[in-house]
Protein backbone atom coordinates (compact mmCIF):
# COMPACT_ATOMS: atom_id res chain seq x y z
CA UNK A 1 0.00 0.00 0.00
CA UNK A 2 1.31 3.50 -0.96
CA UNK A 3 -0.91 5.41 2.35
CA UNK A 4 -3.91 5.32 0.50
CA UNK A 5 -6.88 3.20 -0.06
CA UNK A 6 -10.30 3.24 -1.06
CA UNK A 7 -13.43 0.92 0.26
CA UNK A 8 -17.18 0.50 -0.16
CA UNK A 9 -19.57 -0.77 2.60
CA UNK A 10 -23.53 -1.36 2.04
CA UNK A 11 -25.87 -0.11 4.88
CA UNK A 12 -28.12 -2.54 6.94
CA UNK A 13 -31.38 -2.73 8.57
CA UNK A 14 -31.45 -4.14 11.65
CA UNK A 15 -34.24 -6.96 12.45
CA UNK A 16 -33.42 -7.27 15.95
CA UNK A 17 -32.41 -3.87 17.41
CA UNK A 18 -29.48 -2.43 19.16
CA UNK A 19 -30.89 0.46 21.52
CA UNK A 20 -28.52 0.99 24.29
CA UNK A 21 -24.40 0.94 24.89
CA UNK A 22 -23.21 -0.44 28.46
CA UNK A 23 -19.64 1.41 27.53
CA UNK A 24 -20.47 4.82 25.36
CA UNK A 25 -16.43 5.51 24.45
CA UNK A 26 -15.61 1.60 22.55
CA UNK A 27 -19.95 0.82 22.07
CA UNK A 28 -20.30 -1.97 24.12
CA UNK A 29 -24.02 -3.14 23.88
CA UNK A 30 -26.59 -3.91 26.14
CA UNK A 31 -27.93 -6.89 23.86
CA UNK A 32 -27.00 -8.86 20.52
CA UNK A 33 -28.52 -7.22 17.82
CA UNK A 34 -29.21 -9.35 13.88
CA UNK A 35 -29.26 -6.97 10.43
CA UNK A 36 -29.96 -7.73 6.53
CA UNK A 37 -26.91 -5.67 4.58
CA UNK A 38 -29.02 -4.03 1.18
CA UNK A 39 -27.65 -4.29 -2.03
CA UNK A 40 -28.70 -0.40 -3.18
CA UNK A 41 -27.17 2.49 -0.43
CA UNK A 42 -23.44 1.91 0.26
CA UNK A 43 -20.83 4.53 1.03
CA UNK A 44 -17.13 4.64 -0.83
CA UNK A 45 -14.20 6.00 0.72
CA UNK A 46 -10.98 6.57 0.20
CA UNK A 47 -8.31 7.43 2.66
CA UNK A 48 -4.95 8.85 2.17
CA UNK A 49 -2.38 9.03 5.31
CA UNK A 50 -0.12 12.16 4.36
CA UNK A 51 3.34 12.93 6.35
CA UNK A 52 2.25 16.63 5.68
CA UNK A 53 -1.16 16.83 7.39
CA UNK A 54 -1.39 18.21 10.74
CA UNK A 55 -4.84 16.98 11.36
CA UNK A 56 -7.47 14.49 10.09
CA UNK A 57 -9.71 16.25 7.37
CA UNK A 58 -12.86 14.75 6.41
CA UNK A 59 -14.87 15.68 3.21
CA UNK A 60 -18.65 14.26 2.71
CA UNK A 61 -19.92 14.34 -0.26
CA UNK A 62 -17.39 17.08 -1.19
CA UNK A 63 -18.40 18.76 2.22
CA UNK A 64 -15.60 19.58 4.53
CA UNK A 65 -16.98 18.50 8.25
CA UNK A 66 -15.82 19.54 11.39
CA UNK A 67 -16.84 17.26 13.85
CA UNK A 68 -14.59 14.43 13.45
CA UNK A 69 -14.94 12.98 17.40
CA UNK A 70 -16.07 9.77 16.22
CA UNK A 71 -13.87 9.61 12.95
CA UNK A 72 -11.00 10.26 15.14
CA UNK A 73 -11.84 7.35 17.17
CA UNK A 74 -11.63 5.08 14.02
CA UNK A 75 -8.43 6.39 13.04
CA UNK A 76 -6.32 6.80 16.86
CA UNK A 77 -6.96 3.07 16.49
CA UNK A 78 -5.99 2.18 13.03
CA UNK A 79 -2.75 4.94 14.46
CA UNK A 80 -2.32 2.68 17.20
CA UNK A 81 -2.41 -0.65 15.56
CA UNK A 82 0.03 0.03 12.84
CA UNK A 83 2.24 2.48 15.36
CA UNK A 84 1.68 5.55 13.21
CA UNK A 85 1.48 9.33 13.94
CA UNK A 86 0.34 10.38 10.56
CA UNK A 87 -3.01 12.29 9.75
CA UNK A 88 -5.46 11.23 7.01
CA UNK A 89 -7.46 13.11 4.24
CA UNK A 90 -10.93 11.29 3.96
CA UNK A 91 -12.99 11.48 1.00
CA UNK A 92 -16.16 9.89 1.32
CA UNK A 93 -19.48 9.53 -0.66
CA UNK A 94 -22.68 8.29 0.16
CA UNK A 95 -24.60 6.66 -2.49
CA UNK A 96 -27.43 6.39 -0.08
CA UNK A 97 -30.20 8.51 -1.06
CA UNK A 98 -31.49 10.70 0.99
CA UNK A 99 -35.05 9.90 -0.77
CA UNK A 100 -34.10 6.47 0.62
CA UNK A 101 -34.32 7.87 4.12
CA UNK A 102 -31.48 4.91 5.40
CA UNK A 103 -29.05 6.65 7.72
CA UNK A 104 -25.48 6.31 6.46
CA UNK A 105 -23.59 5.82 9.57
CA UNK A 106 -23.45 2.31 9.91
CA UNK A 107 -22.17 2.40 5.35
CA UNK A 108 -19.89 5.53 6.75
CA UNK A 109 -18.10 4.06 9.40
CA UNK A 110 -17.56 0.18 7.71
CA UNK A 111 -15.92 1.61 4.59
CA UNK A 112 -13.58 4.04 7.17
CA UNK A 113 -12.49 1.37 8.83
CA UNK A 114 -11.76 -0.99 5.53
CA UNK A 115 -10.18 2.03 3.86
CA UNK A 116 -8.38 3.68 7.00
CA UNK A 117 -6.79 0.04 8.22
CA UNK A 118 -5.76 -0.82 4.44
CA UNK A 119 -4.57 2.67 4.39
CA UNK A 120 -2.08 2.23 7.13
CA UNK A 121 -0.53 -1.00 5.67
CA UNK A 122 -2.50 -3.02 8.41
CA UNK A 123 -4.00 -6.24 6.58
CA UNK A 124 -7.09 -7.13 9.30
CA UNK A 125 -9.87 -9.74 9.26
CA UNK A 126 -13.39 -8.98 9.13
CA UNK A 127 -13.66 -9.68 12.55
CA UNK A 128 -10.96 -7.16 13.52
CA UNK A 129 -12.70 -4.84 10.99
CA UNK A 130 -16.26 -5.27 12.27
CA UNK A 131 -14.55 -4.61 15.64
CA UNK A 132 -12.88 -1.22 13.91
CA UNK A 133 -15.92 -0.03 12.42
CA UNK A 134 -18.01 -0.45 16.15
CA UNK A 135 -16.06 2.38 17.76
CA UNK A 136 -17.61 4.87 14.83
CA UNK A 137 -21.13 3.35 14.83
CA UNK A 138 -22.07 0.44 16.84
CA UNK A 139 -24.62 -0.50 13.60
CA UNK A 140 -21.42 -0.32 11.34
CA UNK A 141 -19.69 -3.78 12.94
CA UNK A 142 -22.44 -5.46 10.84
CA UNK A 143 -22.02 -3.35 7.72
CA UNK A 144 -18.29 -5.27 6.97
CA UNK A 145 -20.49 -8.13 6.30
CA UNK A 146 -23.43 -9.19 3.74
CA UNK A 147 -26.88 -10.38 4.02
CA UNK A 148 -27.58 -11.70 7.45
CA UNK A 149 -25.79 -10.78 10.28
CA UNK A 150 -25.58 -10.89 13.85
CA UNK A 151 -23.22 -8.33 16.36
CA UNK A 152 -22.44 -10.63 19.06
CA UNK A 153 -22.41 -8.05 22.00
CA UNK A 154 -19.58 -9.19 24.19
CA UNK A 155 -18.31 -7.18 27.18
CA UNK A 156 -14.73 -5.87 26.12
CA UNK A 157 -12.86 -4.48 23.31
CA UNK A 158 -11.83 -7.23 22.00
CA UNK A 159 -15.24 -9.50 22.25
CA UNK A 160 -17.65 -7.14 20.63
CA UNK A 161 -18.03 -7.97 16.79
CA UNK A 162 -20.26 -8.61 14.17
CA UNK A 163 -20.55 -12.53 12.64
CA UNK A 164 -22.35 -13.75 8.82
CA UNK A 165 -24.93 -15.90 10.00
CA UNK A 166 -24.74 -19.30 8.44
CA UNK A 167 -27.09 -21.85 8.19
CA UNK A 168 -30.11 -19.20 6.53
CA UNK A 169 -32.40 -20.42 3.98
CA UNK A 170 -34.92 -17.37 3.99
CA UNK A 171 -33.66 -16.21 1.10
CA UNK A 172 -36.43 -14.31 -0.58
CA UNK A 173 -36.69 -11.06 0.85
CA UNK A 174 -37.21 -7.80 -0.59
CA UNK A 175 -37.19 -4.34 1.14
CA UNK A 176 -39.42 -1.32 0.13
CA UNK A 177 -38.32 1.74 2.05
CA UNK A 178 -40.86 4.52 2.62
CA UNK A 179 -39.61 7.81 2.87
CA UNK A 180 -41.44 10.14 5.26
CA UNK A 181 -38.97 12.70 6.04
CA UNK A 182 -35.24 12.77 4.94
CA UNK A 183 -34.30 15.91 7.30
CA UNK A 184 -31.99 14.58 10.26
CA UNK A 185 -33.29 13.70 13.22
CA UNK A 186 -33.36 15.98 16.29
CA UNK A 187 -32.50 13.25 18.90
CA UNK A 188 -29.74 11.20 17.33
CA UNK A 189 -29.70 7.54 17.89
CA UNK A 190 -26.75 7.91 20.41
CA UNK A 191 -28.88 10.74 22.42
CA UNK A 192 -31.81 8.76 22.36
CA UNK A 193 -30.55 5.07 23.30
CA UNK A 194 -28.80 6.32 26.05
CA UNK A 195 -32.08 7.69 27.34
CA UNK A 196 -33.59 4.65 26.74
CA UNK A 197 -31.34 2.76 28.68
CA UNK A 198 -31.12 5.23 31.84
CA UNK A 199 -34.91 6.04 32.23
CA UNK A 200 -37.28 3.83 30.68
CA UNK A 201 -38.66 1.68 33.75
CA UNK A 202 -39.34 -1.36 30.60
CA UNK A 203 -35.45 -1.05 29.75
CA UNK A 204 -34.86 -4.04 31.77
CA UNK A 205 -37.41 -6.36 30.14
CA UNK A 206 -36.15 -5.27 26.36
CA UNK A 207 -33.09 -6.74 27.12
CA UNK A 208 -35.14 -10.11 28.15
CA UNK A 209 -37.82 -9.50 24.97
CA UNK A 210 -34.45 -9.08 22.52
CA UNK A 211 -32.87 -12.43 24.32
CA UNK A 212 -35.49 -14.46 23.04
CA UNK A 213 -36.34 -12.27 19.80
CA UNK A 214 -32.95 -13.47 18.83
CA UNK A 215 -33.32 -17.22 19.55
CA UNK A 216 -36.85 -16.84 17.41
CA UNK A 217 -35.75 -14.53 14.26
CA UNK A 218 -32.58 -17.80 13.97
CA UNK A 219 -34.93 -20.29 14.11
CA UNK A 220 -36.97 -18.47 11.08
CA UNK A 221 -34.17 -17.81 9.28
CA UNK A 222 -32.78 -21.27 9.38
CA UNK A 223 -36.19 -22.86 8.36
CA UNK A 224 -37.39 -20.46 6.00
CA UNK A 225 -40.81 -19.08 7.68
CA UNK A 226 -41.39 -15.88 5.96
CA UNK A 227 -43.96 -15.01 8.54
CA UNK A 228 -41.95 -15.89 11.53
CA UNK A 229 -39.91 -13.98 10.53
CA UNK A 230 -41.90 -10.89 10.00
CA UNK A 231 -44.04 -11.45 13.09
CA UNK A 232 -40.82 -10.94 15.07
CA UNK A 233 -38.92 -8.33 13.33
CA UNK A 234 -42.05 -6.08 13.30
CA UNK A 235 -42.77 -6.72 17.27
CA UNK A 236 -39.06 -6.16 18.13
CA UNK A 237 -39.46 -2.85 16.04
CA UNK A 238 -42.30 -1.68 17.84
CA UNK A 239 -40.84 -2.84 21.56
CA UNK A 240 -37.97 -0.49 21.16
CA UNK A 241 -39.93 2.44 19.55
CA UNK A 242 -41.77 1.93 22.94
CA UNK A 243 -38.71 2.56 24.83
CA UNK A 244 -39.08 5.80 23.13
CA UNK A 245 -42.40 6.48 24.37
CA UNK A 246 -41.27 5.25 27.85
CA UNK A 247 -38.53 7.67 28.50
CA UNK A 248 -38.39 10.32 30.50
CA UNK A 249 -38.42 12.92 29.09
CA UNK A 250 -40.78 10.83 26.31
CA UNK A 251 -40.02 10.91 22.77
CA UNK A 252 -40.75 9.35 19.12
CA UNK A 253 -39.16 9.32 16.17
CA UNK A 254 -42.73 8.42 14.67
CA UNK A 255 -44.26 11.07 12.17
CA UNK A 256 -47.65 10.95 10.95
CA UNK A 257 -46.61 9.40 7.95
CA UNK A 258 -44.72 6.77 9.55
CA UNK A 259 -48.49 5.53 10.79
CA UNK A 260 -49.79 6.30 7.80
CA UNK A 261 -47.44 2.98 6.84
CA UNK A 262 -48.12 1.43 9.42
CA UNK A 263 -52.09 1.15 8.50
CA UNK A 264 -51.35 0.66 5.01
CA UNK A 265 -49.51 -2.57 5.93
CA UNK A 266 -51.71 -3.54 8.26
CA UNK A 267 -54.80 -3.26 5.42
CA UNK A 268 -52.48 -5.24 3.44
CA UNK A 269 -52.29 -7.62 5.44
CA UNK A 270 -56.00 -8.26 6.27
CA UNK A 271 -56.44 -9.13 2.48
CA UNK A 272 -54.21 -11.67 2.95
CA UNK A 273 -51.13 -10.21 1.45
CA UNK A 274 -47.81 -11.20 3.04
CA UNK A 275 -45.77 -8.00 4.28
CA UNK A 276 -44.32 -6.72 7.66
CA UNK A 277 -42.37 -3.38 8.76
CA UNK A 278 -40.07 -2.34 10.88
CA UNK A 279 -38.33 1.32 11.68
CA UNK A 280 -34.93 2.55 12.39
CA UNK A 281 -34.64 5.74 14.88
CA UNK A 282 -36.55 7.72 12.44
CA UNK A 283 -39.32 7.98 11.08
CA UNK A 284 -39.10 6.21 7.69
CA UNK A 285 -40.70 3.06 7.38
CA UNK A 286 -39.01 -0.11 5.83
CA UNK A 287 -41.36 -2.63 4.44
CA UNK A 288 -40.05 -6.53 4.41
CA UNK A 289 -41.56 -8.57 1.99
CA UNK A 290 -41.14 -11.44 -0.65
CA UNK A 291 -40.70 -11.41 -4.59
CA UNK A 292 -44.39 -12.72 -5.01
CA UNK A 293 -45.87 -10.28 -3.52
CA UNK A 294 -43.46 -6.96 -4.42
CA UNK A 295 -44.64 -5.25 -7.34
CA UNK A 296 -48.03 -5.32 -5.91
CA UNK A 297 -47.29 -3.49 -2.44
CA UNK A 298 -44.95 -1.24 -4.00
CA UNK A 299 -47.41 -0.18 -6.34
CA UNK A 300 -50.04 0.67 -3.83
CA UNK A 301 -47.02 2.39 -1.91
CA UNK A 302 -46.45 4.63 -5.13
CA UNK A 303 -49.85 5.51 -5.18
CA UNK A 304 -50.48 6.59 -1.59
CA UNK A 305 -46.91 8.06 -1.13
CA UNK A 306 -45.72 9.05 -4.77
CA UNK A 307 -43.13 7.44 -6.60
CA UNK A 308 -40.60 9.73 -5.27
CA UNK A 309 -40.52 8.44 -1.69
CA UNK A 310 -40.40 4.70 -2.33
CA UNK A 311 -37.39 2.65 -3.11
CA UNK A 312 -36.86 -0.96 -3.45
CA UNK A 313 -33.51 -3.07 -2.02
CA UNK A 314 -32.32 -7.13 -1.43
CA UNK A 315 -29.66 -8.39 0.32
CA UNK A 316 -26.82 -6.98 -0.56
CA UNK A 317 -22.95 -7.77 -0.30
CA UNK A 318 -20.09 -7.45 2.43
CA UNK A 319 -17.12 -4.76 2.37
CA UNK A 320 -14.85 -4.11 -1.01
CA UNK A 321 -11.85 -2.74 -0.33
CA UNK A 322 -9.81 -1.46 -3.50
CA UNK A 323 -6.44 -0.84 -2.37
CA UNK A 324 -5.23 0.91 -5.64
CA UNK A 325 -7.51 2.90 -6.26
C1 LIG B 1 -32.31 1.99 15.70
O1 LIG B 1 -25.45 2.49 15.26
O2 LIG B 1 -26.51 4.72 14.73
O3 LIG B 1 -30.76 1.74 13.91
O4 LIG B 1 -23.58 3.36 17.95
O5 LIG B 1 -24.50 5.54 18.67
O6 LIG B 1 -23.64 5.29 16.34
P1 LIG B 1 -24.29 4.62 17.54
O7 LIG B 1 -25.75 4.21 17.07
P2 LIG B 1 -26.28 3.62 15.71
O8 LIG B 1 -27.71 3.07 16.20
C2 LIG B 1 -28.53 2.28 15.44
C3 LIG B 1 -29.87 2.20 16.09
C4 LIG B 1 -30.93 1.48 15.28
C5 LIG B 1 -30.92 -0.03 15.54
C6 LIG B 1 -29.83 -0.83 14.88
O9 LIG B 1 -29.29 -0.44 13.83
O10 LIG B 1 -29.55 -1.92 15.41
Amino acid sequence: ANNTATAIAHTNIALIKYWGKVNEQITIPYTGSISLTLDQFYTKTKVTFDPQLTADQLLVNGKIQTNLTKVSRVLNRVRQLAGSEKFAIIDSKNFVPTSAGFASSASAFAALAGASATAAGLSLTHQELSKLARLGSGSASRSIFGNFVEWLPGDNDDNSYAVPMTDVTLTDIAVIAVNINSQSKTISSSQGMQLSANTSPYYSEWQNVVARDLVNLKHALMTNDFALFGQISEANAMRMHALTLSSLPPFTYFEPGTLEVIETIQALRADGIECYYTIDAGPNVKVLTQTANLSLIKDHLVDQFGPSRISVAHPGPGIEILEHE
